[in-house]
């Protein structure tokens, strides 16, 4: 019995993962259209309408893990997206998006906007959806 209710628990539990992760990419994507694809492009290639006009192009997102030896650098990434890193050489125009987030306007009036949580949420959201576009 009590083997059998650990089962339904681990399930449950499996289940409930799945579901968070599910939303989380959702929302990781509807973040990703909104921000990222004028310059990372639809697929995350980097061939966005707005890349042509960069000084330095796009990363391809997509190569994310294969540069990293096969591991997706969750880590680095998130800092990379929240500007603590800056991704390449001098003069990139990848915007600091974890300052762009703290300057929004609170459109939901529930005081969040721009608060450091918002800003890890949504930064945590979009590196999760980056990782499901590895190859
Ligand atoms: C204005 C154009 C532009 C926008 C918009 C943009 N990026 Fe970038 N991004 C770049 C450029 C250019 C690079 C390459 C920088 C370099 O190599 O110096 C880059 C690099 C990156 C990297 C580092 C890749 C690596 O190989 O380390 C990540 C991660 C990234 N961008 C994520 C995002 C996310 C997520 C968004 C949306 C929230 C976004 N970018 C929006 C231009 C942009």
């Amino acid at each position: 019995m009590i083997r059998f209710a650990m089962i339904c628990g681990v399930l449950v539990l499996a289940n409930l993962g799945s579901a968070v992760w599910a939303q989380d990419t959702e929302a990781g994507e509807f973040y990703y259209r909104q921000f990222c694809v004028a310059c990372h492009g639809l697929t995350g290639q980097g061939d966005g309408p707005a890349a042509a006009a960069l000084r330095v192009p796009p990363a391809d997102l997509t190569g994310l893990s294969a540069r990293n030896g096969g591991r997706f650098p969750m880590q680095r990434v998130i800092a990379t997206i929240d500007g603590r890193i800056a991704p390449g050489a001098h003069g990139s125009d990848m915007p600091v998006w974890g300052s762009f987030f703290a300057q929004e306007a609170d459109t939901e009036g529930l005081g969040l906007a721009g608060s450091a949580l918002q800003t890890r949420g949504r930064i945590l959201m979009l590196a999760t959806y980056l990782a499901t576009l590895q190859p």
